[in-house]
């Protein structure tokens, strides 16, 4: 029997991170149980994804605690009880404290709707949009005490439109953070993921350093030689 890596996720939103979790657990692509759904928010679309998959939930709202140190003590400890061994942030919208990043060291992970270091924070697929860049994507990262700093796991890297909004770059980015989330943490879960500094090796892992994508694309390739006879 392969060994299940335990996850605790904690996400505040509608949750479709969560849910490409439960589907690639589900259909075997990935060696995980996901143990615990921590919330801060009662109304969190997320919560009907726990209820139909059985995944256990708890709602943790940080009015009932006098700080958000005290609010994330009390989610360390949920977590802790669980023996959780990896925890995703998947759109859970407050930022955790410095105990609870020392709680699970090299043990948190967050996606992120852009190419980080390029827009940290929120609403970041309206500012790459309102920006004006040619590409945008998601990060996986792991956390540490910074917002959006730590060590970098996988990106993937979309095309932004002339005409893009928020909506449409969002909707398009999403695409690729439910392909991207769980390739992470499938490679964390094989044990293939070694942190060194602010770089995140990837064991047994090469990749094609020719392959790149211009966008707008070339519209014509010059000519590397000039064809004979015509200078
Ligand atoms: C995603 O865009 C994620 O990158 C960001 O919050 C959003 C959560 O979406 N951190 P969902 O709740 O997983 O649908």
């Amino acid at each position: 029997m392969t060994v299940k890596l335990r996850i605790g996720a904690l996400a505040s939103g509608g949750g479709s991170n969560v849910q490409s979790i439960i589907d690639h657990i589900e259909a075997g692509k990935l060696a995980a149980e996901l143990v615990l759904l921590l919330t801060d928010n009662p109304d969190a679309g997320v919560l009907k994804r726990a209820a139909r998959h059985g995944i256990p939930f708890a709602i943790i709202e940080p009015e009932n605690y006098e700080n958000r140190d005290e609010h994330d003590r009390a989610m360390i400890e949920a977590l802790k009880a669980e023996h959780v061994e990896l925890v995703v942030l998947a759109g859970y919208m407050r930022i955790i404290s410095p105990e609870f990043v020392r709680a699970f060291p090299g043990r948190i992970m967050n996606i992120h709707p852009a190419l980080l270091p390029a827009f940290p924070g929120i609403h970041v697929q309206a500012k790459a949009a309102a920006y004006g860049v040619r590409f945008s994507g998601c990060t996986v990262h792991f956390v540490d005490e910074g917002m959006d700093t730590g060590p970098i796991i996988l990106q993937a890297v979309v095309p932004v439109l002339p005409e893009d909004d928020g909506d449409s770059l969002g909707a398009r980015i999403l695409r690729q953070e439910h392909r991207i989330y769980p390739e992470a943490i499938r490679l964390f879960a094989e044990g293939r993921l070694q942190i060194e500094g602010r770089h995140v090796r990837i064991l047994g892992h090469t990749v094609d350093a020719d392959r790149y994508m211009i966008n707008p694309p070339l519209e014509e390739e010059a000519p590397l030689w000039p064809e004979e006879g015509k200078d």
